[in-house]
């Protein structure tokens, strides 16, 4: 924990008060619905699953003041679940003026008791618990469960349960356990299911979703990845004005797609700088350049800052040692180029959605500090234009897709903002970088032509301080050992080593102790995350 929260960043940061308006707040020709999140871990995947739906999604924290929410023009409300129970003291709380009537509204979970408590009915802890798989015996197809069977297996996880719905209500299904399953109030469109709908263990929750949110809400299905592309465009064009952007460039697919669509939006008004710290894979720096300058036409500040890296690195051996050096070296370079440009007033970034939950919210603990969610040096004041922020990786990738980014590009597996330098275990070095680089490629290569690069999270190879006796053409060799990472991951968060065939395996270690001169040996590293971290830095 305390090793990824110091993490330092290659990328210029700022800090929540100079974010720019929410781009969205801008147009409301495309149907919305706010998901209000009181804590849940699936509060994202509701959004989610909004989305899929074509209907746009945002999610704001509980407690955001009712009149923010109507400026929002939401078609429809999603009180998500949580963990606090409603009779607890500092209990999550909205506004109550939610459940008037003035917006539709579904609540999941601790939503639906939070909304039988305000509206008088009655919630309890005393009831069964229900975790898992649960049979749920519909009462009442008429709105929310139109077109579903009566008795369904649904997913349960709760403590409290309401036990007596508000006046008004109607039961719309239960439970072996449970009298209030799903409830509803017509006259006021409330509508409560203590079910999950949005995990995949309940698999029609797609259809009470999306009967709430096309029935009951009268949502159209517009939003699709086209119509958000042409809605983040109008909003970056509004914010931008005549202003001018930059973008810096670190060769992964969030940073080219932002910089694909600001670019879109405002043309020549944005300049990308990447910088080149000589940390890069094999022909990342000239695969970068080809795509925005070259196919892009995009104006693109090149700066070759190899020499000025290694020389900052030399002599450095402690991991958070070289994070501090290579971070503080990226912000002094980007500083300088920014500067020769003139007066920039904003900063375009390719932030996500998990690297803003993951860095701590108000409703959500900190993971980690992700290097585009923290504070610039003061003097940097840019305002943030970060479209991506309430996307996943998944969806950035569609985007970038979109926006006719290279394949290449596209499906880049995610890369750690210091670079080769923490995979270059010990000392980095020019000629230790070629090696790891070489390696690397090798792990690359193989695992593209296997048809695996999209089935695994991340492949890379890492270079330790440690050197081995070998035996080549009848001669003792003692050369330098290399380790391959493969893992599987759905998030970064956990990662499970990869199961590559034997005969891959192989080929790797002989490719790379015969094309890579001075390394002997290479092991497969089969440790999960916990207790390993994927990086060995
Ligand atoms: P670990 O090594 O903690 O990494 O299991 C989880 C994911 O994060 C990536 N990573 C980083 N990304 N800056 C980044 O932007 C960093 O300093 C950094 N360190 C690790 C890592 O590659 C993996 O995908």
């Amino acid at each position: 924990m305390t090793r990824v929260a110091s993490r330092q960043s290659l990328a210029p940061q700022v800090g929540h008060e100079a974010r720019t308006p929410r781009p969205d707040a801008h147009s409301s020709d495309v149907d919305t619905v706010i998901v209000l999140d009181f804590g849940a871990q699936y509060a994202q995947l509701i959004a989610r699953r909004v989305r899929e739906s074509k209907v746009r999604s945002l999610i704001l924290p509980y407690d955001t003041p009712f009149n923010e929410l109507l400026g929002l023009r939401p078609k429809g409300l999603i009180l998500s679940g949580g963990p606090a129970s409603v009779y607890e003291s500092g209990a999550p709380r909205c506004d109550p003026r939610i459940f008037s009537g003035h917006v539709p509204a579904l609540g999941i979970c601790y939503g639906m008791q939070l909304m039988a408590h305000e509206l008088g009915g009655r919630t309890s802890a005393a009831g069964q618990r229900e975790y898992g798989r649960t049979r749920l015996f519909v009462d009442d197809r008429a709105d929310l469960f139109a077109g579903l069977e009566a008795r369904l297996m649904c997913w349960m996880s709760h403590g409290d349960s309401v036990v007596a719905p508000p006046e008004g209500f109607a039961v719309l299904a239960r439970t072996d356990h449970n009298p209030v399953a799903a409830m509803a109030n017509r006259r006021l469109q409330q509508f409560g299911v203590q079910f999950h709908p949005e995990v995949t263990h309940t698999p029609w929750g797609t259809q009470v979703l999306q009967n709430f949110l096309y029935n009951v809400c009268g949502c159209r299905p517009q939003w699709t990845m086209a119509s958000f592309i042409e809605t983040q465009v109008a909003a970056i064009r509004h914010t931008v004005g005549a202003g001018r952007a930059i973008c810096a460039l670190s060769g992964g697919v969030d940073s080219a797609a932002a910089a694909a669509l600001a670019h879109r939006a405002i043309g020549d008004q944005l300049t990308c700088i990447f910088v080149d710290h000589g940390l890069l894979r094999q022909g990342e720096p000239e695969q970068v350049i080809q795509t925005f300058r070259d196919s892009f036409q995009m104006p693109l500040a090149h700066v070759d800052a190899r020499d000025r890296f290694l020389g900052r690195l030399a002599g450095i051996v402690e991991p958070e040692e070289k994070r501090r050096a290579i971070g503080e070296e990226f912000i002094a370079v980007f500083n300088e180029e920014a500067r020769k440009l003139g007066r920039v007033e904003f900063l375009v970034q390719g932030t996500l959605y998990p690297d803003v939950i993951e860095s701590g919210t108000r409703t959500a603990a900190r993971i980690k500090t992700h290097h585009n969610v923290g504070g610039l040096p003061a003097q940097m004041q840019f305002r943030l234009i970060e479209p991506f922020r309430e996307l996943f990786k998944d969806e950035v990738r569609e985007v970038a897709r979109h926006l006719d980014l290279p394949d290449e590009m596209v499906w880049r597996h995610p890369f750690p903002g210091p670079g080769l330098a923490i995979r270059v275990l010990g000392e980095v070095s020019a000629d230790r970088l070629t090696l790891a680089r070489s390696a690397d490629a090798i792990v690359v290569d193989e695992l593209r032509t296997a048809g695996l690069m999209r089935k695994v999270w991340q492949a890379f190879a890492v270079l330790l301080p440690v050197n081995s006796v070998g035996v080549m053409g009848d001669a003792r060799t003692y050369g330098h050992t290399v380790v391959v990472r493969v893992v599987t991951s759905e998030d970064g968060m956990t990662a499970d080593w990869a199961r590559l065939p034997d005969e891959l395996l192989e080929r790797l270690a002989n490719r790379i102790t015969r094309e890579v001169p001075g390394i002997t040996r290479v092991a497969y590293d089969i440790t999960s995350k916990p207790p390993a971290t994927i990086e060995w830095e």
